[in-house]
């Protein structure tokens, strides 16, 4: 008989974006009329920058020619891209990481997702509430939890994030051994200054413990004085993994493209408190399971890193801030208090009632998306999330609408 891992039957019904995606749907079939403006799934409208599309042509073109052809690719991801990125986003800002730390993958979803899988059952480890549910459900998959009850699943240490901490996670009062940061924060678009990371990475030291740090919103941060990237704080080498995309920044949630950096210090441990490194182990997990991304793709990601692809992600990332800008200014004018939005695409609002009755109202009356905080927790009930992600017409379309009706 075949049976399952029956961990799959603790998750929740549905993954929160396939059941918004289903709710919009299903709305869009019964009001064919309305025209629905989506501010929930962070996911871009804007074209790909045109140096990233010139070089997916020309890459595309070295594809047809056996001279120039290229087959299975390192699992590593191509040197060139690798190289790209350690002088750039980390080099370049004081951050020690060389090429060969990083990972090429095909989304932070996957990776923040699949990273779990290298330690044992038995970890305890500490998630944000609200949390992006894939690091949650990964766990749940794995077997690390007990079941759901009244909003939460037993065995996580839940770090909430609320209004009284700025919702910013704050250090676990037990030992934890693996913890998930993401900054700036996806839901509430929170983000930390260097000296608070620096107590996170102070903790995994003196608690041999792991920080898988979501950095995928990184490029929002316009003020200087906040880190980009854990690696700039001293000594997070050894107790830190971080994970990247091209997608929010460069506008490659369809086509793919991330990445993850594990130092060769980064460590965690067998049974016997025997050191393994993680970078060994990641590199043994993805040469089995991973075939790399796409040649044109990682071309196209590399541009990115040209003085043209930098002003043009430079130019798209203002674009989005400024549609946040807006949203923040309606918001407050109408009278609701909201965190995020400044170095962040995502808007967390104080929506004053049950954050599903505020998604069904707003899509009801108005035919715009938003995401309903709860969905990403039990502190997030009473939140939404509105996302930045779409044209300034239709954002400001989307805020005139909620004008009329709140
Ligand atoms: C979100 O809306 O939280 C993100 O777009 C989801 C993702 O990047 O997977």
């Amino acid at each position: 008989m075949i049976t399952i891992n029956e961990n799959f039957l603790k998750l929740q019904a549905s993954y929160l974006f396939s059941n918004i995606a289903k709710r919009v749907s299903s709305f869009q079939n019964n009001h064919p009329e309305i025209d629905i403006i989506k501010l929930g799934i962070g996911d871009v409208t804007k074209g790909l920058p045109k140096v990233c599309i010139d070089a997916l042509h020309k890459a595309v073109d070295e594809m047809a020619d056996d001279a120039s052809f290229r087959g299975y690719g390192p699992e590593q991801g191509y040197a060139f891209l690798r190289e790209a990125i350690a002088t750039h986003d980390f080099q370049n800002r004081g951050a020690d990481i060389t090429a060969d730390e990083i990972f090429i993958s095909d989304g932070a979803k996957c990776d923040t997702g699949n990273f779990q899988e290298l330690f044992d059952q038995d970890i305890t480890v500490a998630i944000p509430d609200p949390v992006y549910p894939v690091y949650l459900d990964t766990n749940v998959m794995a077997g690390r939890t007990g079941n759901y009850q009244d909003g939460r699943y037993q065995n996580i240490v839940y770090m909430d994030s609320r209004k009284e901490n700025d919702f910013t996670p704050q250090l676990p009062e037990e030992r934890v051994d693996l913890i998930y940061l993401c900054f700036p924060n996806n839901p509430t678009g929170s983000t930390i200054t260097r000296d608070e990371l620096a107590e996170w990475v102070a903790y995994a030291k003196e608690n041999k413990a792991l920080i898988l740090f979501d950095a995928a919103y990184e490029s929002f941060i316009s003020d200087a004085s906040l880190p980009k990237s854990i690696f700039e704080i001293a000594g997070a080498r050894e107790v830190a993994v971080e994970f990247r995309s091209f997608s929010k920044n460069a506008g490659f949630t369809g086509t793919r493209c991330a990445y993850t950096v594990v130092p060769k210090e980064c460590r965690a441990f067998a049974g016997k408190g025997e050191k393994y490194l993680l970078h060994e182990l990641w590199n043994r997990r993805q040469c089995t399971k991973f075939n790399g991304v796409s040649y044109p793709v990682q071309r196209a990601a590399e541009a990115v890193y040209s003085d043209e692809g930098q002003a043009q992600v430079t130019e798209l990332i203002a674009y989005y801030l400024k549609n946040a800008a807006l949203i923040c200014e309606k918001m407050e004018a109408l009278g609701y208090t909201y965190a995020g939005g400044a170095n962040s695409p995502y808007i967390w609002v104080d929506g004053k009632m049950k954050s599903w009755d505020f998604f069904d109202m707003l899509l009801d009356k108005t035919g715009v998306v938003c995401t309903p905080g709860a969905g990403f927790g039990r502190c997030g009930e009473g939140f939404i999330r509105i996302s930045a992600f779409n044209s300034y017409e239709n954002v400001k379309n989307a805020m005139e609408r909620i004008e009329k009706l709140l």
